[in-house]
């Protein structure tokens, strides 16, 4: 746990994943600044989450330059097609920063990637704000596994890919908070296989008609890989 609180902005926390990752490390030591580009979301969330976590740190802004001003850690909650868009609006005040990336770049039936084979989402994001430190992390868990990170008595692994020490710090313990098993998959170069990853699972859950209660487990015999004591 950080000795100091630390301020995480959240664009796009009127969604499916925004909200889902506000509300489930809203019960920690941080400060959430929930940003929504449509002006009403942003007050009725934080009320939510003050329901859910009556002590939660939380506060609507309406303004995703300002939010990100404030903020220690900025998460891209939103489609992967509008964060260029973003990234332009916070870039002056991004720099240095944890950005997250939690898009996987899907086209509409799921049936392949929209980046170019030897690039990824977040390496994307990455050209697109050269002064932050760009992690990529939570795109390996749907919105509802938030509610139930261990799924049928399995704590689901939640990836992250970076290049930069500190910042794959700072999101592992992010990621712990969330409720999952952080398994740091290397550089900002495995978030291609990462995004193809969940690429595959939504095919998968789709083909089976299965809902979306569903994530990813690496066994082995190290337990380091299985952190929550007995699962
Ligand atoms: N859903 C999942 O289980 C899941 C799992 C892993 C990763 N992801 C990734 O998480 C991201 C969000 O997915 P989601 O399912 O949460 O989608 P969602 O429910 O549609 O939410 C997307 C949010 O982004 C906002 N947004 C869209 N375009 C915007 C723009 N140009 N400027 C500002 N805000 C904009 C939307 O606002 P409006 O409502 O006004 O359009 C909405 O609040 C995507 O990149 C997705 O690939 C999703």
């Amino acid at each position: 746990m950080p000795i100091t609180k630390q301020t995480i902005a959240v664009i796009g926390a009127g969604g499916n994943m925004g909200f889902a990752i506000a509300k489930s490390i809203a019960g920690d030591n941080y400060r959430l600044l929930l940003f929504d580009r449509a002006p009403e979301k942003p007050g009725s969330l934080t009320e939510k989450i003050k329901q859910a976590h009556p002590g939660a740190d939380v506060e609507s802004m309406d303004c995703a330059h300002d939010c990100s001003w404030e903020a220690d850690i900025i998460i891209l909650a939103v489609p992967h097609g509008a964060e260029k868009e973003i990234a332009g609006k916070i870039r002056d005040v991004a720099t240095q920063k944890v950005v997250i990336s939690i898009a996987n770049p899907v086209d509409e039936d799921f049936s392949k990637l929209t980046t170019e084979p030897d690039s990824s989402a977040a390496e994307e994001l990455q050209e697109w704000l050269p002064h932050s430190r760009v992690v990529k992390a939570f795109n390996t868990t749907f919105a509802a596994d938030f509610e139930q990170p261990v799924i049928d008595g399995k704590q689901a692994d939640a990836f992250i890919a970076g290049d930069d020490e500190e910042a794959l710090q700072a999101v592992t313990a992010l990621v712990e908070t969330a409720g999952f098993n952080p398994v740091v998959a290397g550089d900002l170069s495995a978030s291609g296989t990462l995004e193809r990853m969940q690429l595959l699972l939504m095919q998968i859950t789709t083909r089976n008609n299965d809902n979306r209660l569903a994530g990813w487990k690496i066994l082995h015999s190290n337990h380091r890989y299985h952190r929550l004591h007995g699962v």
